[in-house]
């Protein structure tokens, strides 16, 4: 086989050297435009899984790079003068001059053909001649973009500039400094790389960047940016303590997040940066290219034919990618947003960035560092206490109590409005009896009804329940008493009107389809239908108030039912969210047009209701954070939104997203919606509500000590387990009053035993005194 290899940097030379150990008579050319020794950037980071494959492919590669590793345990956050420390991360580092060399020589020491200072031959003349062409050509290939119709690259450049300098300054852990600048916050992502240096990477905002006049005329190629170097040495001059910084073409750059939605095009396959890049903030990009590399030539060794090996390779690689991309984008994210966590204190922030990629959380910290996480976890408590509602205890953070107004949450989990499409006339039935009676049993501190609706054709389905007739409220009140009566929860009650949803069947019938008869005809700020449902009728102003008049009879009858919380429903698409939503509302009245302008209706509800809500009781507003929509709403109307929200007195945003129109592409994954309710907190220092896809106990408490929300919603994990909070006690030791039992339910408070592997073991085997290996042998004194 003739392979020609694109590009002589990790990816490319660790592919060439793998595959010619494998098929020896193979022919393999690395073309590198380079000097051997020529390269950018300092040092590169492996995590110690990474290494683990990088072991077993070539053990000789792995010695080689073993023997110039740079290795430490430890993540340093300087911020605020403070260092705090999170020991246990395991990293190892070496120069990216090393690594190249490294794989230089074991790719000569096998026979493979490298030229260097080389450009590489066109890349269609390299199809025609090779049977196999491996573009490894970095984040700007050309080869990529010679087929860029096949390939479909896209490349999400983002807010932040950054420049990767060195320092001889040899530092002894990876280090975080946050520096309060005049111009705004800047970051330092450092570690060391051997025993002469480290990598420093200088970042800021666009903004930050701006303001600290950093912009400069274009350099030719190979200058570095020599007058921003002299102002970082100013600026970090505390950091770096008399040591220098220098520089290796080192300009500034605004990091780019490349996808592409094929890497094969015939014989000619991306691997690498060429395919992908990922934050450099979670240090992965060597990562993928090495694993990219090792893939590959695993599949062309394993599969029978190219077309198969290539079609395995981007099979194995693209979900392993992917999820590496998501992790790095939280973590750009947090980054680019990192003016907002400039308030809270160093230890919650060093907890928060930590945690910032969601894949790291409060329980991988608890296990790399326990006295960190005790740490962190005392200091919530104090903080909490502070605040003036913590139990002061260091408990697990999801059970530390929370108040909104006078209403006290015994801990931060509620569960979610979900609808039960279960009531006959509006009237919730023993069904929602049962269901929400359960979840107040099951140790959530607030249960929230479903969407009751405030008039028959607000409501979605003909089993919505509602608020608009005395026997609703008997029915409700029925069930208000149970929980206050049985359990130490607290009962929500979200109120809304359908709109254009309304009208629809049963969510297991055919959810946001149109009824199959008995229609009622449906209303929305502008005739703007949604999916296949009827178009809805724009509602005049006489009718809005109308509208308005029916929220604050609900209002009335909440509090006659004695529901400790109203929640007003603003999101999904339904009445109020599609006032808020420029994709649904178009009207050109003082109720559309700009967003202060869609917002009037939705808060003159509010403000109607607070007006008729008892003021020792809290309201929370739903809201929609993004319509994931081009033109619809986004993250940074949301914090309008709610600060508007938060002026009008409502006490907490209850943060989802989407449901606006079924054209959506929403962004799924684990706790996706959290960061919208952390850029509202973080910003505007109103309490949020964060929801969707939060599942696991672990989670909830990071999210909490991190300060992303003030509480967690959860919905299906609540219907696949009605105890979920009495579990995630138990499973976390915690028995105090955060989560109480019910009195004849205490019999099953711990774990059932599962079987014979619970039990005690029997002694195997005899240990005998000096055996090596055995703990005799260890523990004899020197
Ligand atoms: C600031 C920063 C910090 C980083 N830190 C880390 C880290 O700590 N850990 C980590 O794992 N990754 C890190 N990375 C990412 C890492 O540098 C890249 O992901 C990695 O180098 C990708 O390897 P590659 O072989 O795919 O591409 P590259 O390393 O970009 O190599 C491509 C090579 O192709 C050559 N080339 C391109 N076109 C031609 C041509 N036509 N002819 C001949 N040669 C050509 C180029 O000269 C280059 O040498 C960081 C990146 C940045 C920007
Ligand atoms: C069966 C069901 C019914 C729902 N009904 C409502 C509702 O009435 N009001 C509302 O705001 N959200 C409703 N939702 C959305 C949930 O409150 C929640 O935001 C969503 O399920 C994401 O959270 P989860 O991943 O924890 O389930 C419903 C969700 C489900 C699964």
């Amino acid at each position: 086989m003739r392979i020609a290899v694109v590009g002589g940097g990790p990816g490319g030379l660790y592919f060439a050297a793998l595959t010619k150990q494998l098929a020896p008579r193979s022919e393999i050319t690395v073309w590198e435009r380079n000097a051997a020794d020529d390269t950018f950037g300092f040092g590169v980071v492996f995590s110690d899984e990474t290494l683990g494959g990088i072991e077993h492919a070539d053990a000789q590669i792995y010695r080689a790079m073993e023997r110039e590793f740079a290795r430490w345990d430890d993540i340093d956050v300087h911020v605020k003068g403070q260092t705090i420390t999170s020991g246990g991360h395991g990293f190892a580092a070496l120069s990216r001059r090393r690594l190249l060399q490294i794989l230089q020589q074991r790719c000569s020491e096998l026979g493979v053909r490298l030229h260097f200072q080389t450009e590489a031959p066109d890349a269609r003349a390299l199809a025609a001649s090779h049977d196999l062409v491996v573009a490894a050509d970095g984040a700007n290939s050309a080869t990529r973009a010679a087929w860029a119709t096949s390939f479909r690259p896209d490349v999400d450049v983002r807010r932040c500039r950054y420049m990767w300098l060195g320092t001889d300054l040899v530092f002894d852990a990876f280090k975080f400094y946050i520096e309060q600048t005049p111009y705004g916050v800047m970051q330092i992502h450092g570690y060391p790389y051997d025993a002469t240096g480290s990598t420093f990477i200088v970042e800021m905002h666009d903004a930050v960047w701006q303001a600290a006049g950093f912009s400069a005329p274009d350099l030719p190629p190979g200058r570095s940016d020599e007058a921003s170097i002299a102002r970082i040495r100013e600026l970090f001059s505390g950091v770096l303590d008399g040591r220098t910084v220098h520089a290796n073409n080192s300009r500034w750059i605004s990091f780019g997040t490349l996808r592409c939605e094929s890497w094969r095009h015939g014989n000619v396959i991306l691997l690498g940066d060429a395919a992908h890049t990922a934050h450099f903030s979670i240090g992965s990009g060597t990562k993928l290219a090495m694993e990219d590399a090792l893939a590959l030539a695993a599949c062309l060794h394993e599969q029978p034919g190219l077309d198969t090996a290539l079609a395995a390779y981007e099979a194995e690689r693209r979900p392993v990618v992917a999820s590496t991309q998501r992790a790095a984008q939280a973590s750009l994210e947090w980054f680019e947003n990192l003016g907002q966590y400039t308030g809270q204190e160093p230890e919650q922030f060093a907890f928060n960035i930590m945690t910032r990629s969601r894949r790291v959380t409060h329980g991988n910290l608890r296990v790399r560092d326990p006295e960190f996480a005790e740490r962190i976890d005392a200091w919530f408590a104090g903080h909490e206490k502070r605040r003036g509602f913590g139990a002061g205890d260091a408990v697990p953070p999801m059970f530390q109590p929370f108040r909104l107004r006078d209403l006290e949450l015994k801990n931060r989990v509620a569960v979610s409005a979900m609808d039960m499409y279960s009531a006959a006339d509006g009237t919730p039935s023993d069904f929602h009896l049962v269901h929400l009676g359960g979840k107040a049993l099951g140790g959530a501190a607030l249960v929230m009804t479903e969407m009751v609706c405030v008039s028959p054709e607000g409501r979605i389905t003909p089993g919505c329940a509602g608020m608009y007739a005395p026997e609703h409220e008997a029915a409700w009140q029925r069930i208000t008493g149970f929980v206050h009566d049985r359990s130490t929860a607290k009962i929500g009650l979200q109120l809304g009107h359908s709109g254009r949803k309304g009208s629809t069947r049963l969510m297991w019938e055919g959810i946001d389809e149109p009824l199959p008869e008995g229609n009622w005809e449906v209303c929305a700020p502008s005739p703007v239908p949604y999916g296949g449902n009827q178009v809805p009728r724009a509602l005049s102003t006489d009718e809005m108030a109308e509208i308005r008049r029916q929220f604050v009879e609900a209002t009335r009858a909440a509090e006659r039912c004695g529901f400790d919380l109203i929640e007003l429903h603003c999101a999904h698409g339904y009445l109020l969210s599609s006032f808020i939503s420029p994709v649904t509302n178009q009207r050109d009245d003082r109720y559309g047009g700009s967003l202060a302008g869609r917002l009037r209706y939705p808060l003159e509800v509010f403000a109607a209701m607070r007006a008729a809500w008892p003021a020792h009781k809290p309201m929370t507003v739903r809201i929609s954070a993004t319509d994931w929509y081009p033109g619809g709403i986004t993250g940074e109307d949301a914090v309008e939104i709610a600060r508007a929200f938060q002026a009008a007195g409502a006490d907490a945003i209850d943060v989802s997203t989407g449901q606006v129109t079924p054209d959506e592409t929403p962004a799924f994954g684990r706790s996706y919606q959290t960061p919208f309710a952390d850029a509202i907190r973080n910003r505007l220092g109103i309490a949020t509500i964060a929801v969707g896809v939060i599942s696991s106990y672990d989670d909830v408490n990071s999210i909490i000590l991190a300060g992303r929300a003030d509480l967690c919603a959860l919905g299906r994990a609540h219907l696949y387990d009605p105890n979920w909070t009495l579990h995630a006690a138990a499973e976390q030791g915690y028995d105090g009053p955060a989560a109480t039992w019910p009195d004849p339910w205490r019999a099953g408070s711990r774990p059932p035993q599962t079987g014979r592997t619970d039990g005690p073991r029997p002694r195997l085997q005899l240990i005998r005194e000096g055996e090596p290996g055995t703990r005799h042998a260890r523990w004899r004194p020197a």
